[in-house]
Formats: C-alpha cells, sequence, structure tokens
C-alpha cells in the first residue's frame, strides 16, 4: 500500500546554520512561532527526545510523537524507539519533522517539504545545526518576511534526466 502522507520538516536557522543553543532555541521570535502553529496545527510531529524536554509540554492540536530509547509514552506524547516504527504507525495528517539537529539529520533524506525560517541573526557558541540542504531543495513558496526572519516553503529537486 502507498502511504498516504508527505513527510516535511519545518525549522528555523541562523545565518551560519544554527539552530540550538544550550538545549534550547538561540531565540524567540512571536512572529516565527504563530507560523509553526499555523503550518502544524492538526497534523503529527515528530521531535527527538531533547527537543521534546525543551518543550512546555505537548503542543495542542497536534498528535506529540516522540523518539527515544528510554522515554515512555504517557498521556500527550506517543513514544517510539526507532525512526521506523514511527514511519509505520498510524500518522494524522501529515508527518512534520520539528527537530532537533540529531532528527533533522536522519530524516532530511525522506523529507519532500521543508518550511524554512532565515533568521536574520549570527549565532555565537550555537550547538546544533542543520544539514546543509540547498543543494536538493529548491523554493516553491515564499510564505513571509519581516526584518527579522524569512519563511519559505521548499520542496524536493526532481532529478534531471542525467541524474537518471
Ligand atoms: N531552530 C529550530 O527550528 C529547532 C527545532 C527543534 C529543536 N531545536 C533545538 O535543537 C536542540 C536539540 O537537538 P539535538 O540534536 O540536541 O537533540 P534531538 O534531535 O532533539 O534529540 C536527540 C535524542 O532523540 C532521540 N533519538 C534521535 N534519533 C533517534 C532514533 N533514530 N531512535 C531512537 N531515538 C532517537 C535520542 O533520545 P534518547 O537519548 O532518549 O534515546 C536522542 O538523544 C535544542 O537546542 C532545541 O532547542 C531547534
Amino acid at each position: 500500500m502507498s502511504k498516504t502522507f508527505k513527510i516535511k520538516a519545518i525549522v528555523a536557522i541562523s545565518e551560519n546554520s544554527v539552530i540550538g543553543k544550550e538545549g534550547d532555541l538561540p531565540w524567540r521570535i512571536s512572529e516565527d512561532l504563530r507560523w509553526f502553529k499555523k503550518i502544524t496545527l492538526g497534523h503529527t510531529l515528530l521531535m527527538g527526545r531533547k527537543t521534546w524536554e525543551s518543550l512546555p509540554g505537548a503542543l495542542p492540536g497536534r498528535e506529540n510523537w516522540v523518539l527515544s530509547s528510554k522515554l515512555q509514552s504517557h498521556s500527550g506524547i506517543k513514544v517510539f524507539k526507532t525512526l521506523d516504527n514511527a514511519l509505520s504507525a498510524t500518522i494524522k495528517g501529515n508527518l512534520f519533522i520539528i527537530g532537533g539537529g540529531e532528527l533533522y539529520k536522519q530524516a532530511l533524506p525522506i523529507c519532500e517539504e521543508l518550511f524554512v525560517s532565515e533568521v536574520y541573526r549570527t549565532i555565537e557558541n550555537g550547538d546544533t545545526f542543520f544539514p546543509s540542504f540547498k543543494d536538493d531543495f529548491e523554493i516553491e513558496e515564499k510564505l513571509f518576511e519581516n526584518d527579522e526572519f524569512a519563511l519559505n516553503r521548499w520542496i524536493k529537486k526532481t532529478p534531471k534526466m542525467a541524474d537518471q
């Protein structure tokens, strides 16, 4: 049976590819958080255990799935021990990979679409990074821009004939 959902990732990245620092986001940009909610509402979110621990709790209106070898499922979250287990479970809406760095690295090759907020900052001493993606994805839609960040929807490039 072919899958009926899309795998997407959503991320905010600094000019020097930083996404995290000391277990948290290196910024608070409320407009970006509003977009995050708008894009992910009603869907299934998959996150690494460290990202889960950085949140105040389960994000409402969405399925909260966590990858971890040590956590147990409890009210509000469903825990998977492997990425394959999560991908084989019943997914509500689309599956959004929401970080962090470790999970993005593993899931990027299977993502069809990325929502990327490019934050106009350089972060010193960041410790978590987003892998390079611009060779494999292209901008499909510009969603928003202000003086803090630009949000674009990227889709996976289709291979050229010569590559096939
Ligand atoms: N800027 C953004 O958009 C954004 C988004 C999300 C997060 N972040 C930031 O990213 C940082 C966290 O990222 P991180 O890379 O340190 O950690 P992470 O990816 O959030 O979590 C890593 C943990 O997830 C579990 N995990 C990952 N892959 C797994 C697999 N295949 N099977 C089983 N378990 C797996 C493991 O948990 P166990 O050790 O329990 O096994 C691992 O230690 C924080 O600073 C956070 O704020 C930024």
